[in-house]
């Protein structure tokens, strides 16, 4: 699978959670729209992108399991979450129900419309280690008061790439009368997704990310109730549009001013590629990988996993725990040196060293992310084991 990939043969590639890697067919189709759309602009633009964008959605809606029209492509989910932000009106005294192991741009989002609107966003304490989903959902619930408005949290966690059991807390928060946004960015490509089963308010994910597609294409899907009241994040030709198209939410959400949707239109030939390689199989792998090699990694740091290891809490990452007090110099020494690429991600006052496994990845690159820890431990005081 390597040589499908563009990936530089020289780095050991640890990092496909941060912003993904396109296979090379993937990439030679966005390149081609990308050409129709540089030979004849206007025609493009005008006559074909609007087609080849509900070809794309609908291709979309059916692998995450929702209709068509209740989606729409925005290019990154910080993108998807403040559209929804913008609209939602927050008062004073609202309260907003998260965790504090969410995506730090969607922690900054959250503190720019509360600063303004007087509303709170509670980031409750996941502890960990994580021992069972039921302590999730305790300690999630128990920030839950009765200025609870919006329960906003990730599937599949950043930092710690944690999978958190939104099912339950969207089946409660239902009961609750809450209003339910989650973050899937991580989601598609790496675990099932049936949103109308999951059946959530909002929910973002990425396509850029584990499904495989060029930087910049991700979805917002939004409930059917809460379509109407969802503005444009930029007013373009779409608010109020002299030509109407299917509903006024694509519309508003569809044209906010001229852009390549290349990414996007690539849809269903990222959906192909994953079928056509079996990527379900090659996604199982990849998780055998990732849970063979963790605790030998925590062993080695001395540390614990933070989770059980297990296919309900971990998918193609793990986070191994690490005490260091120069997290920069080390994530610069595995590029620099050992010519890794892995992130060392700060949060909540500790560090993580989380590898993502994909299929172009083999026991040989966690090998050799194991020997420069060694060598890292031996040599330097980048570590403390
Ligand atoms: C949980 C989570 N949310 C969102 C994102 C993506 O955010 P963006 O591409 O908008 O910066 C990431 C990216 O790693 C993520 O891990």
């Amino acid at each position: 699978m390597k040589s499908q990939f563009l990936l530089n043969p020289k780095i050991t590639f640890l990092n496909h959670g941060s912003f993904g890697a396109c296979p090379k067919p993937i990439f030679e189709e966005y390149q081609r729209f990308q050409l129709k759309l540089e030979n004849e602009p206007v025609y493009f633009i005008k006559k074909k992108a609007e087609g080849y964008l509900k070809t794309a959605r609908e291709s979309l809606s059916k692998y995450v399991g929702c209709q068509s029209v209740d989606l729409f492509f925005t290019p990154n989910p910080t993108f998807a979450v403040n559209t929804i932000m913008r609209s939602l009106h927050l008062e004073s005294g609202d309260e907003i129900l998260s965790t504090n192991q969410e995506y730090g741009a969607m922690d900054r989002t959250w503190n720019f419309y509360c600063k303004k609107s007087g509303a709170k966003y509670i980031r409750q304490n996941i502890s960990l280690p994580v021992v069972s989903k039921e302590q999730i959902l305790e300690e999630f619930w128990s920030g839950y008061t009765s200025k609870t408005k919006i329960i906003f949290l990730n599937q599949i966690s950043s930092c710690t790439a944690l999978i958190f059991p939104v099912k339950e807390i969207c089946d409660k928060a239902r009961e609750l009368g809450l209003i339910t946004i989650i973050d899937g960015a991580h989601v598609p490509g790496q675990m099932d997704l049936d949103i109308a089963e999951l059946n959530p308010d909002f929910y973002t994910g990425t396509l850029h990310k584990w499904m495989l597609a060029p930087k910049g294409s991700s979805f917002l899907y939004v409930k059917k109730n809460f379509q109407e009241m969802l503005d444009p994040l930029i007013v373009g030709w779409g608010y109020e549009s002299a030509s109407p198209g299917e509903s006024q939410f694509l519309d508003y959400q569809e044209f906010q001013g001229t852009k390549d949707t290349s990414a996007y239109l690539c849809t269903p030939t990222v959906i192909d590629f994953l079928g056509k390689n079996d990527w379900k199989a090659k996604a199982k792998e990849c998780r055998k990988l990732v849970m063979d090699n963790y605790q030998g990694f925590c062993d080695l740091l001395k540390t614990q996993p933070i989770c059980p290891i297990t296919e309900e809490f971990l998918v193609q990452m793990a986070s191994i725990p690490i005490k260091t007090a120069k997290p920069v110099e080390l994530q610069d020494m595995l590029f620099d040196k050992y010519k890794i690429e892995i992130p060392v991600m700060p949060l909540n006052g500790n560090y993580f060293l989380r590898y993502s496994i994909n299929a172009y990845n083999s026991q040989e690159d966690l090998d050799v992310l194991f020997r420069a820890l060694q060598d890292i431990i031996k040599t330097t005081d980048l570590l403390e084991v």
